[in-house]
């Protein structure tokens, strides 16, 4: 039976906070700018698209503490247990010298109103700690997630590109009391379940995935929260109640990415930012694609086991898994069932999935000899923006013909869909620009897509219609003799 502690536990800046109750639906940003007055943070979108909101969470993972980056608008205060929270007040003491981040951008002229300003310096903070030495493209990373209306960038990026100059990360505070903030986490870290409160404001953290089981079979109305990049939003834009609130994001046996014969195994609360390095290493082609999910703060936070289990028809990881052939593992209670995806998405809104019933893991298998794949994605502008169309793609050619296909859309149709009458128009036959053309009409078979404020119905399928010529111009190299000609 796993103990159960009363109180939640963080370290705010140099304070220790303990908080033994707390509404499930309280943001990290209210509690810092209303409960606690510190309104360095500030609140700009409360949707997680500005990043005015940015502080830093501090957490142990893998036996590491790492800082990043995330929106505190829609960060739940049940989700801080045994971390660290840096906001901007931490950066200098009243009256102090600036830190190294916000002398850059004082001296650069990266600010102009001011309102975007703590969340750029929190964001370059983040990203200087661990490299302080970054590119302009490091820099475009890191600030993704941040929205400047009057500045312009050009000035934060060569603020970015300076901080060093200002001071070194080996004499940061945050390195410097790196190992004592980690010892004082590890010391909160005590192995017991907390819980606090009740009816809707009832927070529960699971302390394992075992405890996780059993605390949902029990509370099975409960929501389940990992990153909270979805839930937060239900939460600030349309004020519901989530209580009895479930964190899971931060439980170490959901964290867990490896092998198992050949394939990858993903634990459910693996975050976009922590999967990146085993995703892009096995499956190089969903680099970019990789980078264009949300921003770095949405990435540090969401998981791909939500992505999965929110069932969104707008998803990002639905159809590059689904044309992998990856399956997931459910779980209610001791018992666990295997489902391929591409079978998990019933209907809009509807999936595969039990009350009481959790995404434990995403197995996802290797690219079979001589298969060709990619994924693309279709917004309206280039960073943290949701896709009007994600299309991926998988073939084997075999003797010039395609031996086998798989192709699955986001975007659509009410789920994430495989375009079966598209895959049956292209097998068997020459895999050449002829055969893909005469398969374009099979698309009216497979998607009636909608017009919604992302894209017109005729703007999806053309889109959705010229992926495919796509993939077949970059996987036959007829699209770089094109280039070349063109060139
Ligand atoms: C600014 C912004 C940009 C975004 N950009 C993108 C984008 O580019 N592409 C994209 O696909 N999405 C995007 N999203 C949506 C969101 O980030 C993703 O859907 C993300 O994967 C959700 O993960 P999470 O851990 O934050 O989910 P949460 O909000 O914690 O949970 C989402 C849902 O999943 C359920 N859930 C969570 N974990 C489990 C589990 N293990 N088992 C069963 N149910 C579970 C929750 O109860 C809830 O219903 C964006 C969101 C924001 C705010
Ligand atoms: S207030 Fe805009 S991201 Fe938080
Ligand atoms: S300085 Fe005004 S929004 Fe950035």
């Amino acid at each position: 039976m796993t103990e159960v502690r009363g109180q939640l536990r963080f370290i705010l800046n140099d304070r220790d906070v303990v908080l033994d109750n707390l509404p499930a639906t309280r943001t990290l940003l209210d509690f810092l700018r209303l409960d606690r007055r510190m309104t360095g943070s500030k609140e700009g979108c409360a949707e997680g698209d500005c990043g005015a909101c940015t502080v830093l969470v501090g957490r142990l993972k893998r036996g590491q503490l790492v800082y990043e980056t995330v929106n505190a608008c829609i960060c739940f205060v049940g989700s801080l247990d045994a971390t660290h929270v840096v906001t901007v007040e931490h950066l200098s003491a009243a009256n102090g010298p600036l830190h190294p981040v916000q002398q850059a951008m004082v001296d650069h002229h990266g600010s102009q109103c001011g309102f975007c300003t703590p969340g750029i310096v929190m964001s370059l903070y983040g990203m200087w700690m661990q490299n302080a030495d970054p590119s302009v493209n490091d820099i475009e990373v890191a600030l993704q997630g941040n929205l400047c209306r009057c500045t312009g960038y050009a000035p934060i990026i060569k603020a970015g590109k300076s901080i060093s100059a200002y001071g070194t990360v080996v004499a940061d505070p945050l390195i410097v009391e790196r190992q004592s903030i980690k010892a004082r986490l590890q010391a909160l870290k005590d192995g017991k379940r907390v819980e606090l409160g009740e009816d809707k404001d009832r927070v529960i953290v699971p302390a394992s995935s075992d405890d996780l089981a059993e605390v949902y079979a029990a509370n099975p109305t409960g929501t389940l929260v990992a990153g909270a990049t979805d839930v937060g939003l239900w939460v600030t834009k349309f004020m519901r109640d989530i209580g009895p609130m479930i964190f899971i994001g931060d439980i170490a046996d959901l964290h867990g990415i490896g092998e198992v014969d050949g394939a990858l195994r993903i634990g459910a609360a693996v975050t976009y930012s922590d999967a990146e390095a085993a995703i892009t290493s096995r499956y190089p082609q969903l680099a970019t694609f990789w980078s264009r999910i949300g921003g770095q703060q949405v990435r540090n936070a969401g998981t791909i086991g939500a992505n999965i289990a929110n069932g969104s028809p707008i998803g990002d990881t639905p159809p590059p898994l689904i044309v992998l052939g990856a399956s997931i593992t459910l779980r209610k209670g001791d018992v666990r069932r295997e489902v391929k995806l591409e079978d998990f998405f019933i209907a809009y809104g509807k999936q595969d999935r039990q009350p009481g019933e959790f995404v434990e893991a995403v197995t996802i298998p290797p690219l079979g000899e001589g298969e060709q794949f990619a994924c693309y994605k279709i917004t309206k502008r280039r960073d943290e923006d949701i896709s009007s169309v994600c299309g991926a793609f998988r073939v084997k050619v075999e003797a010039g013909a395609v031996a086998d296909v798989c192709i699955a859309f986001g975007g659509m149709a009410a789920t994430p869909k495989r375009a079966k009458t598209v895959e049956a128009a292209l097998l068997g036959k020459p895999w050449t620009a002829a055969t893909v053309e005469a398969a374009l009409s099979a698309y009216a078979e497979d998607y009636q897509p909608i017009t919604d404020m992302r894209a017109s119905a005729e703007y999806r399928m053309v889109s959705a219609q010229n992926l495919l010529r796509r993939f077949l111009l970059e996987t036959t190299g007829e699209g770089e003799r094109l280039v070349r000609e063109v060139a």
